[in-house]
């Protein structure tokens, strides 16, 4: 469970930069990319409210600051890096994720992919749904120098196809917060098995 669970019982949260200071540069840019996808998600969904609005956007120029105006990563960028984290992940406590996430999570549950990456690799092709995020997103794994991994999904069955769907389709309100309410009107079995494929 996460720190923002009403269920996860803590006296204190541990913040300290040091921990995270020599992640390989791609694990660094996966978790990264993580938090400032749960601003987007956040700050477009139809859940929004002021709480999730003001956590949202202070982690969100904080991911700007060191993924997009930065040159060179240093002892700071991990300072606001971690501060972007908490703030990211405050923002969804009542809010929700969206599109990414819902569609990652069914990723995770049959290949065992890591939540950073596995956002990262469906984010890439949400320009339907998060057209400027995607469009910053991309810059930012340009500019970083990240491979994002493509083509895995290419031999899938049929049957692991249907399984990531379930997973994914599961998740009502990920997708109720994307979408609003009627998503199940928008986005169908067919739909997300086409968004699958291009992964
Ligand atoms: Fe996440």
């Amino acid at each position: 469970m996460g720190m923002n669970s009403d269920f996860t019982p803590f006296d204190q949260i541990v913040l300290d930069p040091e921990l995270t200071a020599n992640v390989p540069k791609d694990q660094r840019f996966y978790t990264g990319m993580d938090c400032y996808i749960h601003c987007i998600e956040s700050l477009q969904g139809t859940f929004l409210n002021e709480f999730s609005k003001s956590y949202g956007e202070k982690a969100l120029q904080l991911c700007r600051e060191v993924f997009v105006e930065n040159n060179n990563w240093n002892n700071e960028c991990d300072d606001k890096l971690m501060m972007a984290s908490y703030a990211g992940g405050m923002s969804i406590a009542y809010s929700q994720v969206g599109v990414a996430h819902a569609v990652s999570y069914g990723l995770s549950y049959l290949l065992g992919t890591k939540h950073g990456i596995g956002n990262c690799i469906v984010f890439n092709h949400l320009e339907e749904y998060y057209p400027e995020g995607v469009k910053e997103f991309k810059k930012m794994v340009e500019k970083n120098g990240i491979t994002i991994p493509k083509n895995i999904c290419a031999c899938l069955t049929d049957e692991q196809f249907n399984k990531m769907i379930d997973v994914s389709l599961s998740m009502k309100p990920l997708w109720e917060n994307a979408l609003g309410k009627d998503w199940e009107q928008i986005m169908n079995r067919d739909r997300l098995r086409r968004l699958y494929e291009k992964l």
